[in-house]
Order: C-alpha cells, then structure tokens, then sequence
C-alpha cells in the first residue's frame, strides 16, 4: 500500500527534544523572527548559529524512540513516504530508509553566498568559510520563515499517490505541511491524525488518535503490518 506520512516535534518529544509551541517550547524562549528568518541572520549570524549549535548538540544526545522505529518497520512492508518538518536525523537513526527533510537538517550547512551544500560540524560559526567559494557566509541548512520548504514536488505528489496519509505530533500551524491532509484526502487517501492533542487542522483528518507517540505509532504500524 502506498502510504506517505507527516511527522512534526511531536514524533521526537519522547526523544527529549523540545518542541516549538508547547508551554515550555522554543518559541517561549526565543523569538522566531530573531533565530528562524533570514533577516534574523542577517543581523545577529552569531545568535542564530548558537541556537541551532544547541538545538544540533540536543539532537546529537537524543535517541530514536519507538514511534521512530515502527516508521521504519512500516517502510519494510508498504510504499512509505516519509515527509518530516524535523530538522533532527531520529528518523534516519531509527532506521527509516529515505527521509525527505521539507525544513531542511540540522545536519546540513549552506552557503548564504554561493548556495553550496556540505555536512554540518556539530558546532557552526558564521565565519566559517565555505568550502568552495571561501567567503565566510555560512548558515543551518534550515528553511526558515519566509522561504521555500525543499522537495515540494515531490512531497505533492507522493500526497496525490498515497492511499493512507497520516499526521504525526505536529500542531498544524505552518504552512505548506498543514495543508497536505486536506489534499491527501481530495486525492481519495484516507487521512488520519496522530497527536497528543488536536492540531489547528484536526478538522481535516477521517480519524484522529489521541495520545503519545510512542504508543500510538506502534499500535498503528501493527495493525497494518498484520
Ligand atoms: N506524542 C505525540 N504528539 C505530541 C507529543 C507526543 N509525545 N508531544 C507533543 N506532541 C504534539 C503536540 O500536541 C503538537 O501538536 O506535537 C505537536 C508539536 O507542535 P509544534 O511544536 O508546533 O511542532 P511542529 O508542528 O512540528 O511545528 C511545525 O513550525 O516552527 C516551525 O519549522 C518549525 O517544523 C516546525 C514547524
């Protein structure tokens, strides 16, 4: 069965890794436009390097959990596409075999001048040079507010193909990803929400479970796996 799937900082919480809008979130404790826009880079690199430095330390310490696991058990008997708003790699520790990164990876480092790609040390500075064009523009290879999120092509048209879409721990609020349920679902896909609580787009889904990841992911896989 061709399956594509949506995974948000929900999938990673039980992991340890912090999400973006819960009460003791990131975004309480750091402005978005200052630490996830290129404007916010443009003005303090020194800034927005230390938050993903920490947020790439935080990723490095935290191990796959269950749910990242069953995803990966799901991929080894049916046709999963993996779509994930995380900028972690649990997903490919896990053992998931092809992971489309739509924000991008911690993992990853772009040039802000010549737009050449290289693999992330674990801490970045901005004066690092780059590798190919030498200037010191280094930035995350993370796509934030305001530009384009990577693979958009191919994401739609794996939604337009699926025959399942489901939703993992993600709240909804950041478009194009809320939106794929909604499409998966014109497209004849059956859709369903995996959350803790219910996203701003709940609404959306055939069938909502209610609980933590590592339960329900499992519990999912299972009885398509049977
Ligand atoms: N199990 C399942 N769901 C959970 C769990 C858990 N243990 N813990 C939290 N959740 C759910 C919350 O209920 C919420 O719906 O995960 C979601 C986390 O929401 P956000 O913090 O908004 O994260 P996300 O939806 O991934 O944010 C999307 O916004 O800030 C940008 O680029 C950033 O990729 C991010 C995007």
């Amino acid at each position: 069965m061709r399956i594509a799937v949506l995974t948000g900082a929900g999938i990673s919480a039980e992991s340890g890794i912090r999400t973006f809008r819960a009460t003791d979130g990131l975004w309480e404790e750091h402005r978005i436009e200052d630490v996830a826009t290129p404007a916010g880079f443009r003005r303090d690199p020194v800034l927005v390097h230390r938050f993903y430095n920490m947020r790439r330390a935080d990723a490095a310490r935290a191990r796959p959990n269950a749910a990242h696991r069953a995803l990966a058990a799901l991929a080894q008997r049916h046709q999963v596409t993996l779509i994930t708003q995380n900028v972690d790699d649990l997903h490919e520790r896990g053992g998931s075999p092809e992971v489309i990164h739509m924000h991008g990876s911690l993992l990853g480092a772009l040039c802000a001048a010549c737009g050449h790609r290289w693999s992330a040390t674990l801490v970045m500075r901005s004066l690092d040079p780059c590798p190919r064009c030498g200037k010191p523009a280094t930035r995350p290879d993370i796509v934030w507010f305001g530009e384009i999120p990577y693979h958009m092509e191919r994401i739609w048209a794996a939604v337009e193909e699926a025959e399942i879409f489901a939703a993992i721990g993600t709240s909804g609020q950041v478009y194009p990803a809320a939106g794929l349920a909604q499409h998966a679902h014109r497209n004849g896909a059956r859709t369903v929400e995996l959350n803790l609580a219910s996203s701003a787009v709940s609404s959306d889904f055939d069938e909502i479970r209610a609980g933590p990841a590592t339960q329900l992911v499992p519990a999912w896989v299972a009885e398509l796996t049977a």
